[in-house]
């Protein structure tokens, strides 16, 4: 397969760059891009076939760029005498929830930033997390507060998200901070869509004047990311389950997002060739034979699959390696960005509660 030459002149060649013809660790493939490490192989198929694959956009290296970044900007705050600090609550026992909440925590302590780790038991009423919410805003060495989703059935959300205090709404999810965005004017942003733009400007993807379809209409991703990318230039279509022609719709755009929480559905026929693939989706898959279907040009992952159980898949199907032009794999693409912008969200917090104090210390704009 050969990608035609993209609206933003890109060719093959420019795909290939310095590295064309290069042997791949394993032996197996041309080595098409610098990043393309070892470990991610596995994100290409094994069918022998001499084609173009996309080239990987590794969220693990651009999390680290920005942690370089953080632990400068938090050296300097703390020589400013201010300690940033983040609050994460997590209600009662979910599984996932206690995996993303740890690592939330794990990346705290590996950045400097100061931790306070709330788990209120999963009986909770609105009105005691609503207290809890309260005594956080009114803490000063708490300068962010992230309460996990989904909380359980008996709690309203949407009034726990409106008392966060705005200027420690680390999550961008109380919708006066919605809002701010929409009208172009941010405070604190969502952590993944604000992600999704840390991958795309630092790896240089043309973004104004680029027709971008965000597949998915959370209030998590897909709006807000609609609304960054928007302000960045980018002609938006927001994709969801009553868009006519779907496939169709998404082939138009130079980049896609897909964030819609169903494992594999984008495939091939829903990309342009050569267009950036952003896979937000994280899903757990059980089943043996969605699980072969999925990837079949895939041994080592089915492999692992069997071994395991079951396995973790984005929203694209991994088939899209072969004709997308930019792809983020998944897992390994989006999921580090979203905890680093957690992260950033805490330091700019901490920096403007404390704007006096902080006004030395070193700013990096995200
Ligand atoms: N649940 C799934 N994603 C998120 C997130 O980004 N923040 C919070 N608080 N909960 C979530």
């Amino acid at each position: 397969m050969r990608h035609s030459e993209g609206r933003f002149g890109r060719t093959e060649e420019s795909l290939f760059g310095s590295n064309r013809g290069k042997e791949c660790p394993t032996g197996q493939h041309r080595d098409f891009s610098r990043v393309l490490s070892c470990f991610l192989v596995s994100a290409i198929p094994s069918s022998g076939a001499s084609f173009v694959t996309a080239r990987i956009l590794n969220g693990n290296l651009i999390r680290e760029e920005i942690y370089v970044e953080l632990r400068g900007e938090i050296g300097a705050l703390k020589a400013a005498g201010i300690t940033p600090g983040l609050a994460a609550v997590l209600v009662g026992d979910n599984a996932a929830s206690k995996v993303y909440v740890n690592s939330k925590v794990a990346a705290c302590e590996s950045l400097g930033i100061r931790s306070f780790f709330l788990t209120p038991s999963a009986t909770i009423t609105t009105q005691e997390l609503l207290m809890l919410v309260h005594d956080l805003n009114e803490r000063d060495d708490v300068d962010g507060i992230l309460v996990q989703l989904p909380l359980p059935p008996q709690v309203d959300a949407k009034q726990i998200l409106d008392a966060v205090d705005l200027s420690k709404d680390v999550d961008g999810f109380n919708p006066i901070n919605v809002g701010r965005l929409v009208a172009g004017r941010p405070n604190l942003v969502a952590c993944t869509p604000l992600g999704v733009m840390e991958i795309l400007r630092r790896s240089k993807i043309p973004i104004e004047g680029a027709e971008a379809a965000v597949i998915g209409r959370s209030d998590i991703v897909g709006k807000p990311m609609a609304l960054l990318l928007l302000h960045a230039n980018a002609t938006v279509t927001i994709c969801h389950s009553k868009t006519r022609d779907l496939p169709a719709t998404a082939r138009r755009a130079d980049i896609v997002v897909a964030a819609m929480g169903r494992p594999a559905m984008i495939t091939a026929d829903y990309i342009r060739p050569g267009a950036t693939v952003i896979d937000v989706g994280t899903n757990r898959i059980t089943d043996a034979s969605q699980a072969e279907r999925i990837f079949a040009k895939f041994p080592e992952r089915l492999a692992k699959f069997r071994e395991k159980g079951s396995a973790l898949v984005g929203d694209v199907h991994p088939d899209v390696v072969e004709i997308a032009g930019a792809l983020t794999p998944s897992p390994g693409g989006v999921g580090p960005l979203t905890i680093a912008m957690l992260m950033s969200n805490t330091v700019k917090a901490a920096r403007m509660r404390h704007s006096g104090r902080a006004a030395g210390a070193a700013t990096v704009r995200r």
